[in-house]
């Protein structure tokens, strides 16, 4: 990371600004026909300290793409990404990645594959604190101990294998390989999609936890809304690339105003919850060839002649901070508060 460009925002610790990623490809028989995936294409985020942002949308929306770039993993095709004051580089030195590593970590979908399999628990985190310099000798072992007590294992498990634990267990060591370093910001990339629906909940509770008690701010990615619904202060809504509704989580579970959001919100798995609001057929298109106009219309319900035109809908934000990426979303958002009052749910 460079120095500070600009005037460090104190409440922010992250600022995405106009990130774009777009993959060349080759195509064709021999290649010849280069062709742009535009797997990220203008997204803005902010993330204050000490909140959590819910980021969503289904898989190939683009989330662990504009992940991979906040960590320094991807080099952006451009727009800035601000960490804790300090634009990060794109052409960054071993230092300036270290310095960003021991900032911004991640927690990732599989814990298995995410582990070595040939490391015991010990080297796991032992490594990061070696090669960051951050422990003296004396101490590595203490901060281990530490870690694994944080994260609800036992010290005394440290000398055993990925494979000796379960599931939940090897998302804990994720987890606590993630902190060692004491990152400011963890993004949890599907933290617990690849785990048994029974102890969802007790790794997301132990996240909650942790971030309380060590001061963390978060990245909570996740393709299903129900995970983010318990946990984010604020929740961005992603949508072939693109922010499409991005607000207060209350505002967008109360009162969705993107029909896609509507969907998302719909599919939860929760027999208390309302009839859908609306329904949304068919995938994702086709990055490589989006749709005229608004990229979500040949799925909305709502969709009219305006909607396919060039150019399609800007993100506007509301003086209460509510982005939405619809031209129809005032419409849409009273339908959506008429069909709620109406089921008699909040
Ligand atoms: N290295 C790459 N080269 C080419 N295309 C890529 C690369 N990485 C990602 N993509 C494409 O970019 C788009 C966004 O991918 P990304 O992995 O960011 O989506 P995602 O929202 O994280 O999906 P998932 O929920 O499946 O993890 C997809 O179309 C994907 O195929
Ligand atoms: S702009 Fe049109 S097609 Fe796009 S989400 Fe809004 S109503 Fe649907
Ligand atoms: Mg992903």
């Amino acid at each position: 990371m460079h120095e500070p460009q600009r005037k460090p925002d104190d409440d922010l610790i992250l600022r995405v600004e106009d990130l774009a990623v777009h993959f060349p490809l080759g195509g064709g028989l021999f290649g010849r026909e280069r062709r742009l995936l535009r797997a990220v294409d203008g997204v803005d985020l902010s993330l204050r300290r000490g909140e959590c942002l819910g980021l969503v949308g289904e898989s190939g929306s683009g989330k662990s793409t504009v992940a991979l770039s906040i960590l320094g993993l991807l080099k952006p095709t451009h727009g800035h990404i601000v960490v804790d004051g300090r634009e990060v580089a794109t052409d960054s030195q071993s230092a300036d990645r270290k310095a960003l590593a021991r900032t911004v970590q991640i927690v990732f979908q599989d814990p298995y594959a995410s582990l070595n399999p040939r490391q015991t628990v010990r080297r796991t985190l032992e490594d990061p604190l070696r090669v960051h310099g951050v422990a003296a000798k004396s101490e590595i072992e203490d901060r281990v101990a530490t870690m694994l007590k944080h994260v609800g294992l036992r010290p005394e498990q440290a000398d055993r294998y990925p494979h000796e634990f379960s599931g939940g267990q090897r998302q804990r060591i994720g987890i606590a390989r993630a902190l060692i370093l004491n990152p400011k910001i963890v993004i949890c990339d599907e933290p617990v999609s690849a785990l048994d629906v029974s102890i969802r909940a007790q790794i997301i509770n132990l996240l909650l936890e942790l971030k309380d008690t060590l001061g963390l701010s978060y990245i909570m990615i996740s393709h299903d809304l129900g995970v983010v619904e318990h946990m984010s202060d604020r929740v961005a809504v992603m949508y072939l690339g693109r922010i499409v509704e991005n607000g207060d989580w209350r505002e967008i579970f109360e009162r969705p105003a993107h029909p896609y959001t509507q969907a998302l919100i719909a599919a939860i798995p929760d027999p208390l919850r309302h009839a859908p609001l609306a329904t949304t057929g068919g995938d994702l298109p086709n990055p490589l060839n989006p749709p005229n106009g608004c990229a979500f219309s040949p799925r909305c319900r709502y969709a009219e002649a305006v909607c396919r035109s060039e150019p399609g809908p800007v993100l506007e934000t509301r003086p209460d901070g509510h982005a939405v990426r619809c031209w129809r979303s005032e419409e849409i958002a009273g339908q959506a508060a008429l069909a709620s009052s109406l089921s008699g749910h909040p």
